[in-house]
């Protein structure tokens, strides 16, 4: 991503709420007419590129997906010049290749969200305004992923259908029955209203998701938070070499 007009943020979600083995030299946390961040914006630098590092649950891992200040935290970025955000989310399995472990960088979204401040364009003190939202995640950002992947040796799925939903409780069995019958590969908790406020601000976002448990029902196990944890455990290793990787090449 090497060009004078790249800045790139990492929204880190669960399991990455700091970044170590990064030289963190500088911390911003900018008010927003929307309110502050959810934590204090670090800034390092990665083979002369900057990067910026902002945990989604704050740094204590404290705010739930449903009360994530979404809006503030676009804002925030883009006040300090972000010119492309890579977002991790850790995600339950839905398809079949999609089991725990697995790297994928999703293509589309189902939101099922609710209740969520999801514009900036809510006729509030600013313009009403409606952005195409076909493609979801920026088209370039994903193929820096993958090839990211690629080049780390790491294996990755292209594409993918990301649910959001609610939170912070996971499905029922029958959730996610029917959100594999929309179409849903994945299900995770934060990836809207993000991307599309992402957009509306003109910020190039990816995603790149860890898949910690299969959905709800899927397998006769329980989902634990100790088998999600350590999936997490190991498989953040690789989803942060894949982002410097994305983020020197
Ligand atoms: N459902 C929703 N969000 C999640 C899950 C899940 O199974 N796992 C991790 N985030």
């Amino acid at each position: 991503m090497a060009s004078s007009v790249v800045k790139v943020a990492i929204i880190g979600g669960t399991g990455l709420s700091s970044f170590s083995g990064l030289d963190w030299c500088d911390s911003h946390r900018p008010e927003t007419p929307f309110g502050s961040p959810s934590a204090g914006v670090a800034e390092g630098k990665y083979r002369g590129n900057t990067v910026l590092f902002l945990p989604r649950h704050g740094g204590e891992h404290s705010i739930a997906p449903h009360k994530i200040n979404y809006r503030a935290n676009i804002a925030a970025l883009k006040a300090l010049g972000v010119s492309h955000i890579l977002a991790v989310n850790a995600v339950g399995g839905l398809a079949p290749d999609m089991g725990p472990h697995a790297l994928v960088v999703p293509d589309q979204i189902i939101d099922y969200s609710s209740g969520r401040e999801n514009s900036f364009f809510d006729g509030v003190g600013g313009p009403l305004d409606h952005i195409d939202f076909t493609d979801p995640y920026d088209v370039d950002a994903r193929q820096g992923l993958l090839l990211a992947a690629q080049k780390c040796g790491i294996e990755s799925v292209d594409g993918g259908v990301y649910g959001c939903t609610q939170g912070p409780r996971l499905e029922t069995a029958a959730e996610i029955r029917r959100f594999r019958q929309d179409g849903c590969d994945l299900v995770g908790m934060t990836g809207m209203p993000e991307a599309c406020l992402a957009r509306e601000v003109g910020i190039k976002y990816a995603s790149l998701c860890l898949v910690v448990n299969w959905g709800a029902g899927l397998t006769e196990e329980k989902i634990t938070l100790d088998d999600i944890h350590r999936v997490m455990a190991s498989g953040m290793d690789q989803v942060k070499r894949v982002l410097l990787q994305s983020i020197e090449q």
